[in-house]
């Protein structure tokens, strides 16, 4: 079983005001500041963030770690996560980097979702300037040799557990003021179709109406990319991954590589370390069968 970190809510500095959810800065006891999402809408942000986490380590991906984690006091669960900046480094998020590359970008109306100026070719340009992840998250599989390669990851992962959410505040660059790195990747949360209720879970792996099962459902996933900020519609997770992986021969390769090599017993005794009050065995079914289906498809779909 995954271990569930007490957070003292006292102990609270300063409350995260990017993103949507409730969430505060603590330093714990070594020293190390820490973040706490709360998950107060029960909609399973906290196993699939926990969850995703341990898959993109999996792909040997850079990206931030999460715990489960539980309030103390009010027993609201949630997850943890130390901050990935150090301290006299600075966060900058993508749609800051991307103002900086366009100065008509639209970065400050407070838009993060259908945002049609976050394209592939703007995302990339942007990214092949940064330098791969500082250490710890240095180390990344042979073949992968620059930052835009790694980021071609993040947009595996996303497709692999259907992340709709790599919008311009969900990846970012760290500045030490000498040089740019690529940001591990960060708050997968909205995947895997957390917020779904069991009883649709459980119709849709019943069902003998195909239009409804798994197979059918994983294909609307969309992405926060689009291919030209002409379109109406963004890229869906997997058009958005043809359109990042043509940008790396080697990049697609390797990393399509490290999924199939991913074992099924591996995700299902991940799966496994889900407290239950957190999951219930039909979610865990219908979540593995999502990674499976996905898995299979982003395998088979590739080039030779
Ligand atoms: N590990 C971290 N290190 C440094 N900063 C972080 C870290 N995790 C989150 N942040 C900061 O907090 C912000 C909000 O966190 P996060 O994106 O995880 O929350 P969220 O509410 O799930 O966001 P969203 O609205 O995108 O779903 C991030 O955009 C980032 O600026
Ligand atoms: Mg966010």
């Amino acid at each position: 079983m995954f271990t569930t970190v007490t957070v003292d809510p006292s102990k609270a500095e300063s409350l995260e005001q990017l993103g949507t959810k409730r969430k505060f800065w603590f330093t714990d006891d070594k020293g190390v500041r820490v973040l706490f999402k709360a998950e107060e809408r029960n909609t399973g942000e906290d196993w699939a963030e926990k969850l995703a986490c341990e898959l993109a380590g999996l792909l040997g991906l850079p990206h931030v770690q999460y715990e489960l984690a539980e309030e103390q006091g009010s027993g609201i669960p949630g997850v943890i996560c130390e901050s990935c900046s150090p301290a006299s480094w600075s966060l900058m998020m993508g749609n800051e980097l991307l103002l900086a590359r366009d100065p008509a970008y639209p970065a400050d109306d407070g838009r993060k979702y259908k945002v049609r100026e976050h394209t592939v070719e703007a995302v990339a340009e942007v990214v092949r300037k940064l330098e791969l992840p500082p250490d710890p998250w240095r180390t990344v599989p042979v073949g992968i040799v620059s930052a835009l390669d790694v980021f071609i990851g993040y947009v595996l992962l996303d497709a692999w557990i259907a992340n709709q959410d790599r919008h311009h505040q969900n990846w970012a660059a760290l500045d030490d003021s000498q040089k740019r790195y690529l940001a591990p990747s960060f708050d997968h949360g909205a995947s895997m179709a957390r917020n779904l209720q069991d009883d649709e879970r459980q119709e849709r792996l019943t069902t003998r109406d195909a239009n409804r099962q798994i197979p059918a459902f994983v294909r609307k996933a969309r992405s926060a990319f689009y291919a030209q900020a002409s379109d109406t519609k963004p890229l869906g997770t997997f058009e958005a991954w043809q359109a990042f992986a043509a940008l790396s021969q080697s990049a697609e390769t390797t990393w399509l590589d490290r999924l199939r090599a991913v074992d099924e017993t591996e995700v299902a005794r991940l799966l496994a370390e889900v407290p239950t009050g957190r999951m219930s065995p039909v979610c865990r079914e219908f979540t593995q069968k999502l990674l499976t289906e996905n898995k299979n498809r982003l395998v088979e779909g590739a080039k030779p």
